[in-house]
């Protein structure tokens, strides 16, 4: 049985039912979600290798071998239509033309699942999918239930890596019109035990982590690479309950009546979906998400721990973020731009400016450590890598509004993820792109010999789609100094 098969024995059926790794009712063959390339804007379906089954992988892969891809519709497996697609603007606006939040990579976020490869959706700050004209999500009062499959890993303080029940309008439409799982550090509003990252139930005006509005000693500080998060709330009843998602059973963080702040007893909610963002389209949040249903009616602890016995069937586990040129932590590289008009440039940097220089072995010795980088393992993440300036130690290539910059280590993790950057075979055939770490839509480019984080088409000059996979396909090799 699925997950949603599991919720229906036990009478509360799901009324959506989303994951871009696997079929969540044992019958399900149709697609789970589908993907746009950046090559010719083309789209297409992936469905699960069998009934039931694994998302078949290999279909994305080749369909987007040689180009960029974005998860452009989750799609609902269970019946009502509940699609997921790009948010559009609400109470704050999304980073895309017109307002629309950004779409995910749709290779962001690889796992396996029982040994099969499969991509998860990574959402950076300003990623967002949502429906507005949902079907059979709970409104006013009536009780619900959700979970979700979170990296447990991912997360920020920003509001609000949510997945759940919210306004219909994309707007803040007062306290009590959402129901959402919250993940991550914020502690604008709730807060549990430890230093976070924390699941909340995201009301609308407040995230909660038990029955008081601030902190809840009993929510606790989640450390699983894979997390299962859940929610359900009914009339003056609700509860939040998570555990690991590859072992073991779920805890009972809180389960009692409604917040006594006003506007949660009874709830307004409205039955809209979101994955990524705030009720009102707040779009700062981080997370990665890989499956989740809401339920109508509300499912019994006993459900729940047979749904999570079901996921860690499914067996969650990392896999690789790299491929292309090997790098080893501790060697010194330069990296030359491939693009013909550029192809004697190297990434290099003057001062705390990156961009490209021209460098050849009879150059001088300060302009060949300029353009010579020590590779690091990953500050944000130690399966990724981070390149530190050979002339300048202590100070690596990072981004800052998807410029980049040589700056010295904060020890920030907002500098540590910035620096992060996980490089894979090269987009246009040759070398190797770099991705980075926390906007996986987004690698190393040179655009008129300057230095960002571009993705295939978008609002910066620099996300140009001309020259796009040229321009972000570097060959890498010893370094000059
Ligand atoms: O409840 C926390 C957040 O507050 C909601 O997600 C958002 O709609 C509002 O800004
Ligand atoms: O470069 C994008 C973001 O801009 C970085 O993550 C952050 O440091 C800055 O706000």
């Amino acid at each position: 049985a699925g997950p949603c098969d599991l919720y229906a024995s036990g009478g509360t059926p799901c009324v959506a039912a989303h994951s871009t790794t696997r079929a969540l009712y044992s019958s399900y063959t149709g697609a789970l979600y589908q993907v746009k390339r950046g090559s010719d804007s083309a789209t297409t379906n992936i469905a699960p290798l069998s009934a039931g089954g694994v998302a078949n992988a290999a279909t994305q892969d080749s369909f987007c071998s040689g180009t960029t891809c974005l998860i452009t519709v989750i799609y609902d497996q269970s019946g009502r239509g509940n699609h997921l697609t790009q948010a559009p603007p609400g109470g704050f606006q999304g980073p895309e033309a017109n307002g629309y939040d950004n779409l995910a990579s749709a290779t962001g976020a690889p796992v396996t699942l029982n040994g099969q490869k499969a991509y998860g959706v990574f959402v950076s700050p300003g990623t967002g999918y949502r429906n507005n004209n949902a079907n059979g999500i709970a409104t006013g009062d009536a009780a619900e239930g959700m979970y979700s499959v979170l990296d447990g890993t991912h997360y920020n303080g920003g509001c609000c890596f949510d997945y759940g029940n919210a306004e219909t309008s994309s707007k803040d439409t007062g306290n009590g019109h959402m129901e959402a799982i919250y993940f991550g550090t914020s502690t604008a509003w709730g807060t549990g035990s430890g230093s976070g990252p924390w699941l909340m139930a995201d009301l609308e005006n407040g995230l909660f982590s038990g029955v008081s509005s601030g902190n809840n000693a009993g929510d606790p500080s989640i450390t699983s690479r894979f997390f299962t998060a859940v929610v359900k709330g009914g009339p003056n009843l609700w509860a939040l309950r998570g555990g690991n998602a590859a072992s073991g059973s779920l805890s009972t963080y809180y389960s009692g009546i409604r917040p006594t702040a006003s506007g949660y007893n009874p709830m307004s909610k409205e039955g809209a979906i979101i994955l990524g963002i705030g009720g009102d389209n707040s779009v700062s949040a981080q997370g990665t998400w890989y499956e989740g249903v809401m339920t109508s009616g509300y499912p019994s602890d006993a459900t729940e721990n047979s749904v999570q016995a079901n996921i860690v069937a499914a067996k969650y586990a990392t896999t690789s973020l790299t491929s292309g040129t090997a790098l080893t932590a501790g060697s010194k590289i330069s990296l030359r731009a491939t693009t013909s008009s550029s192809n004697t440039r190297y990434l290099a940097h003057t001062g705390t400016a990156v961009n490209t220089q021209v460098v050849t072995s009879s150059s001088a010795t300060t302009l060949k450590q300029q353009a010579s980088w020590t590779v690091r393992a990953g500050l944000g993440n130690s399966a990724c890598f981070s390149f530190e300036s050979v002339d300048t130690p202590g100070s690596y290539i990072r981004h800052s509004d998807f410029t980049l910059y040589v700056n010295a280590n904060d020890n920030s993790k907002q500098f540590k993820e910035d620096a992060t950057f996980c490089p894979q075979s090269g987009i246009s055939g040759s070398g190797s792109s770099i991705r980075s770490w926390n906007y996986p839509t987004r690698y190393i480019r040179h655009y008129s010999n300057a230095g960002y984080i571009a993705s295939n088409g978008g609002v910066h000059t620099w996300d140009s789609a001309t020259l796009f996979n040229d321009d972000v396909s570097w060959a890498i090799s010893s370094s000059f100094a």
